[in-house]
């Protein structure tokens, strides 16, 4: 028997954001898979038995966390196989068959596609210095790199009125500028298949405080890596990157007074002092910075 959302909601006495909610939690967190069929993702009935059971255990107040641990003992797991049917979008599918080197995915699209080729030198700065603050907490590795390099992959569908608009984003506009973080997830978990590097980038908007995107995580629910991104994208957007927009930048000083007037708010207060101690001595690398300037 298949199910739809509604009715696999309707079912278990739950809202289908709520159900779509866990789903795609597991998806995530255990590689757990749905089939898409016309756009539209079908349950089974082992898919309704987990859905019972994380309604069930929720009812008990188990917490998330504990349920899906569980999840993984008990039920026997549809792992996920590589299909592009959910990224129905033309400009990612002109990139399929690059092969999934990550750098000259990266490079390709910066070429082909306008909005990215705004971004490429704010992206490798980012990822320079993520790269080394990373370094000094000892979690640096190829997956911090990468996803410090493809943070934004997920603009690259977006439209450039939007994304460059100068003045105020409307809520729509701003809704439509959140989804990159995690169509930027998407595309490196999927095409790229490297799972770690795109939670790295799914967390790169999330605060401190709880109230960033996609997931409005809270202090340390936040990977490390997506906390040292954030601050390395911030810090970049301050400095340079806003003369994209048409905006003044901000000196070195007057962006670390910013970073810690948002400590312990936007960022992790701990990263962010190691942050701003190491940019008083790093210098980032002429050929990163753009040639606009
Ligand atoms: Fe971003
Ligand atoms: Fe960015």
């Amino acid at each position: 028997m298949k199910y739809g959302i509604e009715e696999l909601s309707q079912s278990i006495d739950r809202s289908s954001a709520i159900v779509q909610e866990w789903f795609h939690d597991l998806e995530e967190k255990l590689d757990y898979h749905i089939p898409i069929k016309n756009g539209k993702r079908l349950y089974d009935d082992r898919d309704l038995s987990i859905a019972a059971f994380i309604a069930e255990k929720r009812d008990e107040r188990w917490s998330l966390n504990e349920i899906y641990k569980r999840i993984e003992e008990i039920f026997p797991l549809k792992k996920e196989v590589p299909q592009v049917e959910v990224l129905n979008n033309d400009s990612i599918d002109s990139f399929i068959g690059l092969g999934p080197d990550p750098e000259s995915l990266f490079y390709s699209i910066a070429q082909n596609n306008e909005i990215i080729s705004n971004f490429k030198y704010h992206s490798l700065r980012v990822m320079y210095m993520a790269s080394m603050l990373a370094k000094r907490v000892n979690c640096y590795d190829e997956d911090l790199r990468i996803a410090a390099l493809l943070h934004d992959i997920g603009k690259m569908g977006l439209s450039a009125d939007i994304l460059l608009k100068p003045s105020k984003l409307n809520d729509l506009e701003y809704t439509i500028v959140q989804s990159h973080s995690h169509i930027g997830n998407m595309i490196v978990r999927k095409h790229l298949g490297l799972t770690r590097a795109a939670k790295f980038i799914r967390d790169h908007h999330e605060r401190w405080d709880g109230q960033g995107y996609p997931r409005r995580l809270i202090g340390d629910e936040i990977s490390v890596q997506g906390r040292i991104i954030s601050i390395c994208d911030a810090f970049d957007t301050m400095t340079v990157d806003q003369r994209t927009y048409n905006k003044k930048t901000l000196s070195y000083q007057e962006a670390f007074e910013e970073l810690e007037n948002f400590s312990w708010k936007q960022f992790d207060g701990n990263l962010t002092r190691i942050f701003i101690d190491m940019m008083k001595d790093e210098k980032i690398p002429e050929y990163m910075m753009s040639e606009q300037q």
